[in-house]
């Protein structure tokens, strides 16, 4: 009897653990069957109508926070249309405990205004044109002091056409790997698994050196981090077996028509709020009245859970 009673006080021990640690199935598995449980497999599922954008009601509060929580990302739609005040998005993130903006070159107190950009060094990179963006997380090449924890983005005006985003919560791509081979996820949380070559100008100067770092990690709160792209050129993946055969499985999962994989186009006055889930774009025209332009924040916290 006494044996009973201490497994299970070990059980209810272990249930209290990060479900990401991988000698901690117990965890793993009560965690799994909560998340999966009713989760959304439509984007209009996760999309949530507010009045007052900078001044969320306690309601579209809790459901935007409950979303966040299941799928690591919400979609708000606020009524402020092509209003291109940055105080907007600002606003919103600082209601979800988000003040600490990521200083990243094209940004301008923290945020940076995504469109198609005619002055030279911005051309060099692929957000500030209107072509496709690969599957990634933002930030992937920081250091691991600086990850990026959570990324909006807000619509101020959508493309004539294109345009669209597709996301997916960095979670399910780590339970369809676990669910393979538990030994994928050791492969990709070792520290060198992918290397970020250094990043060169046209002067020779070095913008920033080689990175290395893993694509899954786990926070000191115990929850995922993820970072990865699916560039092939500017990056080098550790050249191991397990690891190469996992990034071939995450691959062709981003690949597939996965119901938890959505797609949208942000609508003037509409964000998405996540905790840098994995997402790529579209490639876009734009004509004179529309010409695409997205606000993009970034934040070395997850979005507030309390
Ligand atoms: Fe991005």
């Amino acid at each position: 009897m006494s044996s009973v009673q201490t497994t299970k006080q070990f059980s209810e021990k272990y249930k209290l653990g990060s479900p990401f640690d991988l000698d901690n199935d117990i965890a793993y598995h009560a965690w799994l069957e909560n998340k999966m449980d009713d989760y959304p497999q439509a984007i209009e599922d996760i999309v949530v109508e507010v009045s007052d954008t900078k001044k969320l009601s306690i309601a579209e509060f809790k459901v935007i926070r409950d979303l966040v929580k299941k799928t690591n990302m919400a979609i708000y739609a606020g009524n402020t249309g092509s209003d291109p005040d940055k105080a907007i998005p600002v606003s919103l993130a600082n209601q979800f405990g988000l003040s600490l903006p990521d200083d990243n070159m094209g940004a301008d107190d923290g945020i940076t205004a995504l469109r198609v950009a005619g002055d030279e060094w911005r051309g060099e990179y692929i957000p500030y044109t209107n072509r496709s963006i690969h599957w990634h997380t933002d930030g992937y090449y920081n250091t691991a002091e600086h990850q990026i924890q959570s990324l909006l983005l807000h619509c101020v005006t959508p493309a004539a056409s294109g345009g669209e985003n597709a996301l997916l919560d960095p979670e399910i791509i780590y339970i369809r790997l676990r669910q393979e081979n538990p030994d994928y996820i050791r492969a990709l949380m070792e520290p060198d698994v992918m290397m970020i070559p250094a990043n060169i100008n046209k002067e020779g100067e070095m913008i920033r050196p080689d990175r290395y770092g893993p694509v899954f990690s786990m926070l000191p709160d115990g929850n995922l981090h993820m970072r990865y792209t699916a560039r092939t050129r500017s990056i080098e993946w550790k050249q191991d077996p397990l690891v190469l055969a996992a990034v071939a499985l995450l691959h062709d999962y981003l690949h597939t028509d996965s119901p938890y994989i959505y797609r949208g186009t942000l609508q003037p006055g509409q964000g998405l709020i996540s905790n840098n889930v994995l997402h790529d774009r579209s490639g876009f025209e734009d004509d004179d009245e529309h010409k695409r332009l997205l606000y993009r924040l970034r934040y070395y916290q997850r979005v507030a859970q309390a």
